[in-house]
């Protein structure tokens, strides 16, 4: 029942509350139709009530795994259509949801991010040396489509042994060009169903289907040259999932599952990444004292030589160029939001009923600007990450890798491969944005910022 939550002021007979909503920009033009509307409101989308927590409080409540369960709702439906139950888009308490989690666990301990750090550097010296040319030719750099080559060439190493060859391309890989689409494709399919939308749907769907098969062929390949013994055999994602059966009952991944779990990582292991490196550098290039402070970080660890090779223990010693990157992903979490279903019936904030399974999503760029918690929300600024600040705040105040036993999986992997990489960048370049330049963030289910460019000059590094 969700007559006592508060909804925005224009709703419409039928239609509901989609005057101002963008099939395009979903996030974006939600987050100003219920911004006023505090901690929790509902929004009623062609008979759907779409309920949004974005408060803190009440994200509290909605996280706990007791109350709540991970809901593959809204924009993660379509997604499902794609890759089933693999890890992403599992329902809670499908049976391989556990199984693949408690195989894939161990390639994701910090003994395993050691084992991935050198190849993360070598792709991330890819990047210097591809920026390096760009620097030398007064060139502009393209920061979201340079970032998406190193995050997917990151994931496709150091996850199953292949080489997309990214910098080796001026255009975007086929891999990448055809997922973005299938992403923009799931996101409007799931928008109001606007007549317009719905040509444009129609008129796309062959097309989505090719670029599936083409997603599959491509997976189908890395996963044949394993089997085959063409690359060699190591116990990444693809090494545990072939040969890996699960120490309780002895069960193992099935092929079409293995198929769904690569594109999964392919997909959740580098859009979001790519983003937060790209937003990061965004924010610097608007906050020269930050963009300071930095680079006088990485100084003092790297010193003036022009390669430094990070070692595996620096990048936790990262630890302001790690804020930049926890508050670029507070004001802009890339991956934007999640659903949660009640368990049972349930009163949420003492006050609104829920039934079993009716579903809430916690919009993160709302929670990331709750006032109760974030003063002059607005604000970038990487000290509210600062050592023993989020001590500070209540929990759940900050979730940009989701919550509970359903939060990512991944979040010392793009951790580890972001200061990384963006500590390396600061070290080299000064950053020079275009003057003219507005933030405009694209929406693919992920967010990015759009045309954001910059010119690089080769910094001497202070002692
Ligand atoms: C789940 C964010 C990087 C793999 C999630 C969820 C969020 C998230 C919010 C939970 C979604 C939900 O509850 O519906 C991010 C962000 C990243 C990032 C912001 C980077 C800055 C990665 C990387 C990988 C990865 C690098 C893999 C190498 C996954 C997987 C899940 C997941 C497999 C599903 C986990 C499960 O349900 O068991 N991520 N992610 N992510 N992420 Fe990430």
């Amino acid at each position: 029942d969700t007559a006592a939550i508060p909804h925005p002021p224009h709703r419409l007979p039928l239609l509901g509350d989609v005057v101002g909503l963008s099939p395009r920009r979903p996030v974006q033009s939600s987050l100003r139709l219920v911004r006023d509307l505090g901690p929790i409101s509902v929004r009623r989308v062609l008979g759907t009530d779409i309920v949004t927590v974005g408060g803190a409080d009440l994200a509290a409540e909605v996280d706990d795994d007791r109350r709540f369960a991970k809901h593959v709702g809204l924009g993660l439906r379509p997604l499902r259509l794609v890759v089933g139950d693999a890890l992403f888009t599992a329902e809670d308490g499908e049976p391989n949801w556990r199984l693949a989690h408690d195989i894939l666990r161990p390639a994701f301990t910090r003994e395993a991010m050691r084992g991935y750090h050198a190849t993360m550097l070598d792709v991330a010296r890819e990047l210097l040396a591809s920026w390096d040319a760009a620097a030398r030719a007064g060139a502009e750099v393209d920061v979201a489509a340079d970032m998406t080559r190193l995050t997917m060439e990151t994931i496709g190493r150091t996850g199953f042994g292949h080489r997309f060859g990214s910098f080796e391309h001026d255009r975007p890989h086929p891999f990448v060009t055809a997922m973005t689409r299938v992403l923009r494709f799931a996101q409007l399919s799931v928008s109001p169903t606007l007549v317009s939308v719905r040509r444009l749907l129609a008129g796309s769907a062959r097309r989505n289907r090719a670029d599936m098969d083409l997603m599959n062929r491509l997976v189908d390949d890395v996963i044949d040259a394993r089997r085959r013994g063409e690359t060699p055999d190591r116990d990444d994602l693809l090494g545990l999932m072939l040969r890996t059966a699960h120490p309780g009952t002895g069960r193992t991944l099935d092929p079409v599952n293995i198929r769904r779990q690569v594109i999964t990582f392919m997909v959740a292991g580098h859009e979001t990444t790519s983003g937060a490196l790209s937003f990061a550098l965004y924010h610097l290039t608007r906050h020269p004292e930050a963009l300071a402070r930095a680079q006088a970080e990485v100084d003092a660890l790297w010193g003036q030589g022009d390669d430094p090779v990070p070692a595996f223990t620096d990048i936790p010693r990262l630890r302001y160029v790690r804020a930049v990157l926890d508050e670029a992903l507070r004001l802009w979490p890339t991956a934007p939001g999640y659903f949660r279903a009640a368990r049972e019936d349930t009163v949420l904030g003492g006050r609104y009923r829920l039934e079993r399974g009716d579903w809430v999503v916690v919009m993160l760029p709302l929670l990331h600007r709750d006032p109760a918690v974030w003063p002059d929300p607005e604000r970038f600024d990487p000290d509210r990450f600062a050592p023993g600040a989020a001590r500070r705040r209540p929990a759940h105040a900050y979730r940009p890798f989701g919550t509970g036993q359903r939060a990512c999986i991944g979040r010392q992997f793009a951790l580890h491969e972001a200061v990384m990489a963006l500590g390396l960048v600061l070290h080299r370049y000064h950053p020079v944005p275009d003057p003219g330049y507005d933030l405009r963030i694209t929406e693919t289910l992920t967010l990015k910022p759009e045309g954001f460019r910059l010119t690089l000059t080769r910094r001497v590094p202070a002692e």
